[in-house]
C-alpha cells in the first residue's frame, strides 16, 4: 500500500532542488512563487525548459506535461510555428502605442471559427476579459448583479472570485440555494452580495434562483465544463435551458471558454450547439503568451462601440501574443482536434473499463482534451456538481496519486485534472494509463 508519507518522501527526494528553491524563494516572493496554483504538495516543481510534450525540471528529470500551463500549451512547448511567429515579431518591435495587423488577424480567425463571435476585444489575461465581459453586460442591461455557478472559476478579481471552489465545511448553504462565499480574504462583502450563486446541472434550482433575481441580474457567466474549481461537465440540455431562460429574463449569457475553447475549432459551445451573447477566451489563443479576449455579438458590443464602456489597457491586443495565438490556432485544424480528443477518449475508455471491471473507486470523466480524474470514497461514482466533487473524492488519496505520478514522470494538475498536448504519442498515453493503474492499485492495495 502506498501511503501519503511515502509518496511525499519520494516526491521531495526526486525534486529536492525544487524544494530548496521554494524555501529560499519565500524570502523574495510570498509563498516562493507568484502563482498559488504552482503549489504541488508541499512545494512546486521548478522547470528549466519545455520541449514538445515534455518539461525538464531543474533536477534534470523529464516529465510528460499533463498540466501544459493549466491547459494553455495545446500544441506543445516550443512549437516551431509559434517560435517563428514570435521571432518574426521581435524583429519588428515589442509593443506600440498603435494597433497592428495581428490583432485584426486573430480577431478574424476567432470570428471565422466561432459562430457566436462577430467581434472581439483583447486583454492580457482571461481574468481581465471576465471583468470586461461583466462590465459590458451591466452596461447593456442596466442591471448590477452577476449570476455564476458554484464551482465556476472566472479569474481572481473581487467581482468574480466567489464560490469558485468552496469546501462544504465552510457552510455554503443548502444544495439547491447555495450561499455566495468569497474565495479569498480581502474581498469586500458588498462584492460577494452582488453574486447570485447557481447550481451546476440542476435547472429547477437555477430557474428558481434566477427568476427571483431577474430584476437586478445583468448576466449569467458559466463554464460548460468547469476546470479550476474542479472538473464538472454540464449537461447539454441543461445548458440549452439556461440559454432560453436568460433570453426570457433579459440577462446576457457569458460562456467562459478560457479552457474549453480547446474542445473544437468552434469551442465547446459548438459541440453544445449553444450561442452565448459573449464568450470569454484566453490560454490557447495566445499560443503560450499572456492573453485574454471577449468575443460576442455586435448587438451586445454596441455599448463598447458607442464608447459607453471603457475596457482598455496598455498591453491589450499585444502584437507578440496575437502573433503567437494566430500560429497556434493555425496548427489546431480539425485533424489536430480529432487527434487530441481521440487520445482523451482512449484514456477515459481504458481507465474506466479497468476501474469498473476491478471495482476500483477511480474515475476519469469530462469531455475533450481536458479530463477530470477522481479517487473516490466508493466505486462507480459520477460527478455532476461541485458539491458532488467534494463529497465523493478522497482528498488524501488524490494527493498521493498526484505526488507519485510526478515522481514517476507524469505531471497532472494535482487538483484532479489532466490536459493533453498535440505532440503526445500513443506511447505517452499508454505510459500514462499503465502508470495510473499501477499507482491507483498501490493506493487501494488491490
Ligand atoms: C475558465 C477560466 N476563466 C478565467 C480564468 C482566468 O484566466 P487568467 O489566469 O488568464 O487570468 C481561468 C484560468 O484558469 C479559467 O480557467
Amino acid at each position: 500500500m502506498l501511503t501519503y508519507e511515502q509518496a511525499l518522501n519520494n516526491f521531495s527526494e526526486k525534486f529536492h532542488a525544487s524544494k530548496a528553491k521554494t524555501l529560499t524563494g519565500r524570502d523574495l516572493i510570498p509563498g516562493g512563487f507568484s502563482r498559488r496554483t504552482f503549489n504541488y504538495g508541499p512545494h512546486a516543481v521548478f522547470v528549466e525548459r519545455g520541449d514538445g510534450q515534455y518539461v525538464k525540471t531543474i533536477e534534470g528529470h523529464r516529465l510528460l506535461d499533463l498540466n501544459n500551463n493549466f491547459s494553455t500549451n495545446i500544441v506543445g512547448h516550443n512549437h516551431p510555428d509559434i517560435v517563428n511567429a514570435i521571432t518574426d515579431m521581435m524583429d519588428k518591435g515589442f509593443s506600440f502605442g498603435n494597433p497592428t495587423d495581428h490583432e485584426l488577424e486573430l480577431a478574424n480567425l476567432l470570428s471565422d471559427r466561432i459562430e457566436s463571435v462577430e467581434q472581439v476585444k483583447f486583454f492580457c489575461s482571461a481574468s481581465e476579459a471576465c471583468l470586461g465581459a461583466i462590465r459590458i453586460a451591466r452596461a447593456y442591461t442596466g442591471k448590477t448583479k452577476i449570476a455564476k455557478f458554484e464551482g465556476g472559476y472566472h479569474g481572481f478579481a473581487d467581482d468574480l472570485a466567489v464560490s469558485a471552489h468552496p469546501n462544504p465545511s465552510n457552510f455554503p448553504g443548502p444544495d439547491k440555494k447555495p450561499r455566495s462565499l468569497p474565495d479569498s480574504d480581502g474581498i469586500p462583502s458588498y462584492k460577494v452580495d452582488n453574486i447570485v450563486t447557481l447550481v451546476q446541472n440542476d435547472f429547477e434550482a437555477c430557474e428558481k434562483i434566477l427568476r427571483s433575481h431577474s430584476q437586478d441580474t445583468a448576466c449569467v457567466i458559466m463554464e460548460l465544463q468547469s476546470g479550476a474549481g474542479g472538473v464538472v461537465s454540464l449537461d447539454k440540455t441543461f445548458v440549452a435551458k439556461i440559454r432560453e431562460l436568460t433570453h426570457e429574463l433579459g440577462m446576457v449569457l457569458i460562456v467562459d471558454e478560457t479552457m474549453s475553447l480547446r474542445a473544437s475549432t468552434g469551442g465547446l459551445q459548438k459541440l453544445y450547439e449553444v450561442k452565448p451573447d459573449l464568450t470569454v477566451m484566453g490560454k490557447m489563443i495566445g499560443g503560450g503568451l499572456p492573453i485574454g479576449a471577449i468575443g460576442g455579438s455586435r448587438e451586445v458590443f454596441s455599448v463598447v462601440e458607442a464608447n459607453q464602456v471603457m475596457v482598455s489597457g496598455t498591453h491589450h491586443g499585444h502584437p507578440m501574443a496575437c502573433a503567437a495565438g494566430i500560429a497556434c490556432l493555425n496548427v489546431m485544424d480539425e485533424a489536430a482536434f480529432d487527434k487530441i480528443n481521440g487520445m482523451a477518449e482512449r484514456i477515459k475508455t481504458e481507465l474506466n473499463s479497468w476501474a469498473e471491471a476491478n471495482n476500483i473507486p477511480f474515475i476519469v470523466y469530462g469531455s475533450f482534451s481536458i479530463l477530470g480524474y477522481a479517487l473516490t470514497r466508493e466505486a462507480g461514482q459520477n460527478i455532476t456538481t461541485h458539491r458532488d466533487y467534494w463529497h465523493k473524492i478522497d482528498e488524501k488519496k488524490m494527493s498521493i496519486y498526484a505526488l507519485e505520478m510526478a515522481t514517476r514522470g507524469y505531471y497532472p494538475v494535482h487538483r484532479g485534472q489532466i490536459g493533453l498536448m498535440l505532440p503526445m504519442t500513443s506511447e505517452d498515453i499508454t505510459g500514462y494509463i499503465e502508470t495510473t493503474k499501477d499507482i491507483v492499485s498501490a493506493i487501494y492495495h488491490c
